[in-house]
C-alpha cells in the first residue's frame, strides 16, 4: 500500500540540474576535459566525488586524491554561489503542488538528494516544511545508483521501502530506487529513463491519484 513519496530535489523539483551543469562545465574548460551531453547525463544523480570521477574519465591527465578535492571544492564553491540566488521562483513549475498533492493525499513526503547543499537549497525554495523526512546526504556512503539513500529515507519515515515511490529525473536515481525495493516514476526523457516504471515529461504531471489508481501497490 502506497504511503509515502520520496523526491529527488535536483532535475525534478528546482531546476539546479543546469546550474551543476554550468559549474562542471566551468570546471571541465579549464582542466581541457571535454563534457558532452552523455557525459553531463551520467553525472546527474551521482554524488559530487562520483560526478569528478565521471568528468575525469575524458581529462588529459590523471589527479591524485589531493588535487580531486580541490577540483571538486571548485566545482562546488561556484554552484553554491548560484544557489544564493534561488528564491522560490525557481522551483520547476508544478513542484510545490506536486509535494502538497501528497500531503493532502494522507501521504508522507521525503526527500532523497544527493547534494550536500540540499538543506540550504530547499530553504532558499521554502520548501523545507514539505518533507517528513529529509535524508542527511553528508551521512550517505554509497552513491546513487546504490539503494542507501532511498533505504534511509523509508528508514526515516519509519516505513517499508515497498510502501514508498521515488521520483527522479536521472538514471543513476531510477536505479537506486528500484534497488531500494520501491515503485520509480521518472521525470523527464524516455531515452534516459526507459527503467522507470512511469514517466512523466516534467514535475507538472505528478497527478498522485492517478498514480495511486494506475499503479496500485508498487510492483516492485
Ligand atoms: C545531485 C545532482 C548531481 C550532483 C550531486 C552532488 O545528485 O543531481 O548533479 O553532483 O547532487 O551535489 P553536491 O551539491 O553535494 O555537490
Ligand atoms: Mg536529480
Amino acid at each position: 500500500e502506497l504511503k509515502a513519496v520520496v523526491f529527488d530535489l535536483d532535475g525534478v523539483l528546482a531546476d539546479t540540474a543546469v546550474l551543476h551543469r554550468a559549474a562542471w562545465q566551468q570546471l571541465a574548460a579549464e582542466i581541457d576535459a571535454p563534457l558532452d551531453e552523455a557525459t553531463a547525463e551520467r553525472m546527474k544523480g551521482v554524488d559530487r566525488m562520483g560526478s569528478l570521477e565521471i568528468l575525469l574519465e575524458h581529462a588529459p591527465r590523471r589527479y591524485g586524491d589531493a588535487e580531486k578535492a580541490e577540483l571538486a571544492a571548485r566545482k562546488n564553491a561556484r554552484y553554491a554561489e548560484l544557489i544564493e540566488h534561488l528564491d522560490p521562483n525557481n522551483l520547476l513549475p508544478g513542484a510545490r503542488a506536486a509535494v502538497e498533492s501528497v500531503r493532502h493525499a494522507g501521504l508522507k513526503t521525503a526527500l532523497a538528494s544527493a547534494s550536500r547543499n540540499a538543506p540550504r537549497l530547499i530553504e532558499r525554495l521554502g520548501i523545507a516544511d514539505l518533507f517528513d523526512y529529509v535524508v542527511d546526504a553528508s551521512h550517505i556512503t554509497h552513491s546513487k545508483p546504490d539503494p542507501e539513500i532511498y533505504l534511509a529515507a523509508a528508514a526515516g519515515l519509519g516505513l517499508a521501502p515497498a510502501d514508498c515511490l521515488g521520483v527522479e529525473d536521472a538514471a543513476a536515481g531510477i536505479a537506486s530506487i528500484h534497488a531500494a525495493g520501491m515503485a520509480a516514476v521518472g521525470i523527464g526523457r524516455a531515452d534516459a529513463l526507459a527503467e522507470a516504471d512511469v514517466l512523466l515529461p516534467n514535475i507538472a504531471a505528478f497527478d498522485i491519484d492517478r498514480i495511486r489508481t494506475k499503479s496500485g501497490p508498487p510492483a516492485r
